[in-house]
């Protein structure tokens, strides 16, 4: 029952208007956003569900599992510095109340789903109400989360609640890092680790139960996950297994696990009024800002009551532009009249400083308004909201299979979301929800669900994954949701591909050896052969693979044409041969030197040159960790190998794992990729933009989708004859009169016949 309202017709009064008008300023200002905004206008407009709508202008800055990497180092480096945070009384929590009925439930079920409001006590207590009931006298109490920043604070919480040292009795294991012992009898993990220990223990025997949290998330590990339980549920009749879900999903997954039983945790939610706007807003960021004020003006605050505003954007960019401008717009305001109260403007993203994120939760004499990401929409806590502001869009990593390429896209969230979203106003009373999109948008544009990560993902390493668990036709695991045909034989085409499967789809042996690292398969490809006699160069490798997995370290003013020029002339003085590879490599080498002398050698050095320092901190940190990996896999009597400044070889080796990311020579500061024909750049901070004569054949890292431009980054200059030498499925001298994408078309149809042929081979096995 919407009650439908114009939000966006001003009725907070004239001083609004007024202001706006008045202030020359705020013009200049806003100008300076234009540019930012103008793309950001078409988003509304052009919205529809199965459209690329718009990419993030330097969306390299905003990869959420890069910086989850990197932020988790951060709270890992201080686990035990950090004062504990004062422990909250459990039996307030409505999951505490419900503890008797939970148990029972979950003794007489094997599979038991739990709804609950964020905060209800999910997380930090089902774990401890196991743990009371002995269910650790079986096997560990295991516990999954999509991110890696979650399983540590959620771990360490836990750990202090229980009064026991974190990495005994409750420890936790993420990618590269674990803190468990033999003691550990509560573990919580990412689902990406849990889901890595089924390729040595398939039946997970070590554990007698698995909570699999913030299941409602869909992330692809949990999907996978979800499959392999429910095989493994039939076998293992002791285990349990339980589902914790915003009420988003907790059907399907209910009907997923032969109609499972679902306990709603009760917890008092209050109504809220939800307002669409009657038509489509031509800015979303311009009319959040005026909701935002309006509701600010038009409402008075108490400290201590609720009040607080919610806004929900797409990304860490559009929110420092929404709390830059609702504080200028503010201040204009209370220039004119004193009596307007000041708010307190805080910024809500996954890779928010400590202290930032401190404040969120800290009480104030003043309203908040928080401006966040999705991570707002069940992640969490926000005590106090009473008004939220929804854009109705988030930022999503979309993979595109005819491309093989990633790329973050700006689109409109699903009506469970909406509704989610809508649900955070509700929590301490009623509430008001400020929809900036119109009804006919919410009912024909949305969909009902948010799509799976499964079914907008590439599956290289998750079919690897699944081949190692002996799984050898894809099409026939227990998905709850489907990836579509397409990416899965696209996926299945790379990995044959680069040699990790062979004609018959099944894994080789350098294909099952990729599968130990917890990596990108080309770059544990790349890891595997560096130590081949023909390169030598693991060392070296290892530490270029480091600086690949963090986010981009080179710092480039978006603006500031000055600046830009600064950095790029420093940058010149670190760049080696054609290569952004080596000159990460050498980047490393530096930093890992001055390492020794204190660390605020290493910021300024950081400063001094432009580089990020936390990337390159968690580079190196990332560094001791896959080393240990690659040590661990090493064969007996073989020793890491290193080729010091053999820069020749090192870029051979790059070649031979990256031969699948080629491009070919076009035209000023332009190439083509080799298969595909597509156009594509340089990337602004790579080091071959200086040069004169640009190389005629480059590989590179990753396709970036900026703007409207394809950018390589990372990119190394190689030889057309290397091409060739590792790249013979792809390329060979070029022949007059074959097209090279013809040449790509009779590949595919060969890899096609082959494929035909094992399903015709197995069909006949079956039938015997
Ligand atoms: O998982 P769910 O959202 O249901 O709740 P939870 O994470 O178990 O949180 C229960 C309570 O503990 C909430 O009031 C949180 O604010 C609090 N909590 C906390 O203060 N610090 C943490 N690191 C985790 C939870
Ligand atoms: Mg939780």
């Amino acid at each position: 029952n919407a009650q439908i309202v114009d939000v966006i017709k001003d009725k907070s009064g004239d001083l609004y208007q007024h202001s706006r008008n008045g202030s020359a300023l705020l013009n200049e200002k806003r100008k300076l956003n234009d540019r930012k905004q103008k793309s950001k206008q078409d988003i509304l407009q052009k919205s529809t569900m199965d459209k690329i709508i718009q990419e993030e202008e330097g969306n390299e800055e905003d990869d959420d599992d890069k910086r989850d990497e990197q932020d988790s180092e951060d709270l890992i480096s201080n686990l035990n510095r950090s004062k504990p945070e004062q422990v909250i009384n459990r039996d307030n929590l409505p999951a505490y109340k419900v503890r008797s009925q939970l148990v029972k439930l979950i003794n007489e079920n094997q599979v038991t789903i739990v709804i609950g409001e964020t905060g209800s006590g999910k997380t930090t207590q089902l774990p401890q109400i196991l743990y009371e009931e002995g269910y650790h006298h079986n096997g560990m109490i295991g516990i999954t989360q999509p991110r890696r920043m979650a399983a540590i604070s959620v771990a360490k919480r836990v750990s202090e609640e229980m009064n026991v040292k974190i990495g005994e009795n409750v420890g936790f294991t993420v990618r590269f890092n674990d803190f468990t012992s033999d003691l550990t009898e509560v573990k919580f993990m990412t689902d990406g680790v849990l889901l890595r220990e089924t390729l040595n223990d398939s039946d997970l025997n070590k554990y007698s139960c698995v909570i699999m949290d913030e299941a409602h998330e869909r992330s692809l590990n949990t999907d996978i996950l979800f499959g392999i339980f429910k095989k493994l549920l039939t076998k293992r009749r002791d285990f349990k297994l339980i589902i914790t879900s915003a009420t988003m999903n907790s059907a399907k997954f209910s009907r997923f696990f032969n109609n499972a039983v679902q306990f709603k945790i009760p917890g008092k939610t209050y109504p809220v009024d939800i307002m669409f706007q009657s038509i489509p807003s031509a800015d979303y960021i311009d009319s959040a800002v005026k909701q935002a004020l309006k509701i600010h003006l038009s409402n008075p605050f108490q400290a201590g009551n609720s009040g607080d505003i919610l806004i929900f954007m797409t990304g860490q960019e559009d929110i420092e532009v929404t709390c830059q401008l609702i504080e200028e717009e503010l201040n204009e305001l209370m220039k004119l009249n004193e009596e307007i109260a000041e708010l307190d403007i805080l910024p809500v993203y996954s890779s928010l400083s400590a202290h930032l994120q401190s404040k969120i939760f800290q009480d104030s004499k003043n309203r908040k308004c928080m401006v966040a990401t999705n991570i707002a929409e069940t992640s969490l806590t926000l005590k106090n909201v009473k008004f939220v502001i929804d854009s109705g869009l988030m930022k999503l990593k979309v993979y595109n299979p005819k491309l093989n390429m990633d790329s973050l896209q700006i689109v409109p969230i699903s009506k469970a979301q909406a509704s989610q979203r809508s649900g955070r106003a509700g929590r301490t009373c009623p509430g008001q929800s400020f929809r900036l999109y119109t009804l006919s948008s919410f009912e024909n544009e949305m969909w009902d669900e948010p799509i799976p990560e499964i079914q907008r993902s590439n599956l290289m390493n998750t079919i690897l994954l699944l081949k190692n668990l002996n799984i050898s036709d894809i099409n026939k695991f227990k998905f709850i949701d489907k990836p579509s045909t397409e990416s899965i034989e696209t996926s299945q085409y790379e990995l044959w591909s680069i040699g990790a499967l062979d004609n018959f789809g099944s894994l080789t042996s350098l294909g099952r050896s990729m599968s130990q690292f917890p990596i990108d398969p080309l770059l544990s490809k790349m890891l595997i052969i560096s130590n081949f006699k023909k390169f030598s160069c693991t060392a070296e490798i290892v530490r270029i693979v480091a600086m690949l997995s963090v986010p981009n370290i080179f710092i480039r003013s978006r603006n500031d044409a000055n600046l830009q020029k600064k950095s790029d002339k420093i940058r010149e003085n670190f760049q080696i041969g054609e290569s952004d590879h080596l000159t990460l490599l050498n980047i490393f080498n530096q930093f890992y030197n001055i390492k020794s002398t204190s660390k605020n050698s290493e910021e300024a050095w950081c400063n001094k040159n432009y580089f990020n320092y936390k990337s390159l901190k968690s580079a190196t940190d990332i560094h001791d960790q896959i080393l240990q990996l690659v040590t661990k896999n090493l064969k007996r009597g073989e020793k890491i190998t290193s080729c010091y400044d053999d820069w020749e070889i090192i870029k051979e080796c790059i070649c031979a794992s990256f031969y699948s990311n080629a491009a070919e020579f076009y035209k000023h500061g332009q190439y083509k990729h080799c298969r595909s024909g597509l156009e594509m750049y340089l990337h602004p901070t790579s080091s071959l933009n200086g040069i004169g004569d640009l190389p005629k054949y480059v590989v590179f890292h990753e396709l970036l989708l900026t703007g409207q431009k394809q950018h390589m980054n990372y990119v190394t200059a190689i030889r057309g004859e290397w091409l060739i030498a590792y790249g013979s499925v792809f390329y060979s001298r070029r022949v007059r009169g074959v097209s090279s994408k013809e040449n790509q078309r009779l590949k595919e149809e060969q890899f096609q016949k082959l494929i035909d042929f094992e399903r015709s081979k197995r069909a006949e096995h079956t039938e015997l």
